[in-house]
């Protein structure tokens, strides 16, 4: 098992109870048959347990998305129940946590890539990690996937990564960034990339992009895109910062005169020496000079003390950096290499599936849950498929699962959470078929099919006037719709569940 035992405690020290209800649900966490039944106490138990680990997978759902203008929910259907996440109405509108263990611990490899194009909240993403697999999840919205890495940082990067500091590279001397010193003498060309052709390499780590754009930013792969004149778009013509000592300066640009050797060694970045400053002008050490790029890296405390123990003559020293922090440096220097190296949290990328498939990573596993057509609206966005008719809706529909599909290593299977809504006369649009024909044309076998049983929640409130009205019956299920790519043997030769 991974991080997170499957009975005993979780990773905060809760108690997660066991299921001992015979053999077969020992082995499989519960008994793998095609009802799923979330009001059960064990299902229970467990999700809370899951959700005590910090999960909060509504973040970045609340707010404008959700609050009446671009969050609508469409009339034929069964009222506010069953929204496009599926998980709206129970009280807690989290994606199930435990459906998400099973599916992963049921369906897909150890170690193993899930890929999932509407990604959503964290949930899937951080339990994937925490069960040792990788997690690649796609959406538009740009607030959701921020709320995501803040959640996987927080719960995945607990622990701080131990670095060492060379004192004779933070020793280098430098002028420092006075604006003065920037306007007349080095034009902060440390902004700018003498090898690059478009005259800059401003790297955003996907937690930081929607507040880039936010702040004005265009962003392509992970790349800030530059001006027409080359330059970073937010320079000045004094190549002053727009974002100095706001919030909104890229982490790669603070931390930039720093980075980490082979040998996790603090150093200074080699082209630095290389730029004006470098011996010019006041001459101070770089651990002075580029104090606020450690406070980033190590907080105000820490870096206190490593300036008195290098300012005392101190050799090399062992210090903690936030993981969060060690996974961004990482990250970046990753990035401008060309590496993918995002092992310990999830990757996430805003943007539509549509175009960012392509760069998905080949996957063991297809787990998402889509829009259910526009019964819940979740922007304005025209590429959002929760915004079109219901034709273009399935056509684009069909064409994410197909790109999906085309990662799908083969004797894999995948997964897709769905529920049918009903049409603006009130009839179902028969879309968990939709969704079964759109696999089965990329040449997948419908392989398992189980209905979720969800929650009652207000229903005996609404179930008398809906039923009186138009004898539509009280929906409490989800689909759960497995598909196979290739053999079901070799398939599950992959998988190997072994628990104990
Ligand atoms: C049903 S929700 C997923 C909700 C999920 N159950 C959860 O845990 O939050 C579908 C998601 O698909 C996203 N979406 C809609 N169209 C998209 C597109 N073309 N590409 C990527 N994401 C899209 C929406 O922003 C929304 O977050
Ligand atoms: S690091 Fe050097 S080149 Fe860059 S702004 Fe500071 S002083 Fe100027
Ligand atoms: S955001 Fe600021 S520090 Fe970063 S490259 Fe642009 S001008 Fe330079």
């Amino acid at each position: 098992m991974g991080k997170f035992e499957l009975y005993g405690k979780n990773i905060i020290g809760e108690e997660i109870k066991p299921n001992y209800k015979g053999i077969i649900s020992k082995k499989f966490i519960i008994s793998p048959f095609t009802t799923l039944n979330t009001r059960e106490g064990f299902w229970q138990e467990r999700k809370k347990a899951w959700v005590k680990i910090g999960i909060k997978s509504e973040l970045g759902r609340e707010g404008e998305r959700h609050s009446g203008v671009l969050h609508k929910s469409s009339s034929g259907t069964d009222g506010k129940y069953i929204k496009g996440d599926c998980w709206r109405g129970s009280g807690n509108s989290i994606f199930d946590p435990v459906l998400t263990e099973l599916m992963y611990t049921w369906f897909c490899p150890k170690y193993g890539q899930i890929i999932d194009p509407f990604a959503g909240g964290s949930v899937r993403g951080i339990i994937a990690h925490a069960l040792d697999k990788k997690y690649w999840g796609c959406d538009l919205s740009g607030e959701q996937i921020e709320a995501n890495y803040e959640q996987a940082f927080e719960i995945l990067g607990r622990d701080p990564i131990k670095i060492k500091i060379s004192s004779a590279s933070l020793r280098q001397l430098f002028n420092g960034c006075k604006s003065t010193y920037i306007k007349d003498i080095c034009h902060a060309k440390c902004c700018e990339s003498s090898t690059m052709p478009d005259g800059v390499l401003i790297i955003i780590h996907p937690s930081e992009e929607n507040k880039i754009i936010n702040a004005g930013g265009k962003v392509i792969d992970g790349f800030l895109q530059p001006s027409k004149n080359k330059k970073c778009i937010f320079k000045d013509n004094n190549n002053l910062c727009i974002l100095h000592e706001t919030n909104n300066k890229p982490f790669g640009c603070i931390a930039s005169p720093f980075t980490l050797n082979k040998n996790n060694t603090l150093i200074i970045r080699n082209r630095y020496r290389l730029l004006k400053c470098y011996n010019d002008g006041n001459k101070k050490p770089a651990y002075i000079v580029f104090k606020k790029s450690l406070e980033l890296l190590f907080g105000k405390a820490l870096t206190e003390k490593l300036i008195k123990h290098l300012d005392t003559g101190g050799k090399d020293v062992l210090i903690k950096m936030p993981f969060k922090n060690y996974q961004i440096l990482c990250d970046n220097d990753n990035k401008k290499h060309n590496k993918i190296n995002i092992d310990k949290i999830p990757f996430w990328v805003i943007g539509d599936s549509f175009d960012k498939l392509e760069q998905a990573p080949d996957a063991d596993f297809i787990f998402s849950c889509p829009p259910y057509g526009n019964l819940e609206v979740y922007g304005d966005d025209p590429r959002d498929l929760s915004n079109m008719t219901h034709t273009d809706f399935i056509i684009k529909y069909k064409r994410i699962i197909e790109k999906a599909c085309n990662k799908l290593k083969d004797n894999s299977f995948a997964c897709f959470v769905v529920g049918d809504f009903r049409d603006k006369n009130g009839n179902y649009n028969n879309f968990v078929s939709d969704t079964i024909n759109a696999f089965r044309e990329c040449g997948l076998h419908l392989y398992n099919e189980a209905i979720l049983i969800t929650a009652i929640g207000s229903l005996p409130i609404r179930i008398t006037r809906q039923f009186e009205a138009g004898r539509k019956m009280g929906k409490t299920h989800q689909n759960i719709l497995i598909f196979l790519k290739g053999d079901a043997k070799k398939a599950t030769e992959k998988i190997k569940i072994k628990l104990f």
